[in-house]
């Protein structure tokens, strides 16, 4: 199910050019192995933001192949983003497109469980959700109390394909909706979702 109307999202789609070939070279690779990166309409968004917020700590919780975590960093003035996946494959890849891009000295890469990764950092002045996505509550509840004040919290596929509409929710739905719920109705965030792609949920810790 699109969450836009799809000539709405192609629209967008069409203005958003890219022009660094190291993600046009992740987009490509993305669509051959179907790997669910977060497109570059949220790409852009992500860039967008952080060149707004200026931030010195960004934290990702799953990373694949980098290609969210490149927008960070192109976006980054003198700031770091932090990546993580399980997978040493999807980091050693991420590490190379960081190479290529020039933008290896703004990131930190980390093959192990995101949550544990991230429980290290302090201050963190922009986190990303984007793993599993049952495992969202639990990574706002555990990262809380790492997180500067004002600081960011940004999830993906909160919409998840339309799913949320559903009457009888499956498990991984219900959660992403306690997750979502849990936000809007926590006094330490204002929260919102944007509805481009699947569905970003972007809250300002008060
Ligand atoms: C949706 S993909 C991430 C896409 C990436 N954010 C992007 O847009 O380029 C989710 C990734 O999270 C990883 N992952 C899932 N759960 C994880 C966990 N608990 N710790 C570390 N990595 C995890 C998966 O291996 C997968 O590569």
């Amino acid at each position: 199910m699109f969450i836009t109307n799809p000539e709405i999202e192609n629209y967008i789609r069409k203005l958003t050019v890219v022009e660094d070939e190291v993600l046009l070279e992740m987009e490509k690779l993305g669509h051959k192995l179907n790997f669910p990166i977060v497109d570059r309409l949220v790409g852009k968004f992500l860039y967008l933001i952080t060149k707004i917020k200026s931030p010195k700590l960004v934290v990702e919780l799953g990373s694949g192949f980098g290609y969210s975590g490149y927008w960070f960093a192109k976006a980054l003035s003198n700031g770091k983003v932090i990546l993580s996946d399980y997978k040493e494959e999807n980091i050693n890849k991420a590490k190379q497109f960081f190479k290529m891009g020039n933008l290896i000295n703004k990131a930190e890469f980390y093959v192990g469980d995101a949550l544990k990764i991230a429980k290290q950092y302090k201050d963190i002045d922009i986190l990303f959700i984007d793993h599993e996505k049952s495992r969202y509550l639990e990574a706002i509840q555990t990262l809380e109390d790492n997180l500067a004040d004002n600081a960011l919290v940004i999830a993906d596929n909160v919409l998840w394909d339309g799913k949320v509409l559903d009457e009888n929710p499956d498990k991984q739905t219900r959660r992403i909706k306690e997750f979502t719920e849990y936000m809007f109705n926590n006094k330490n965030f204002e929260t919102c979702i944007v509805p481009i792609r699947d569905g970003v949920l972007l809250a300002r810790k008060v």
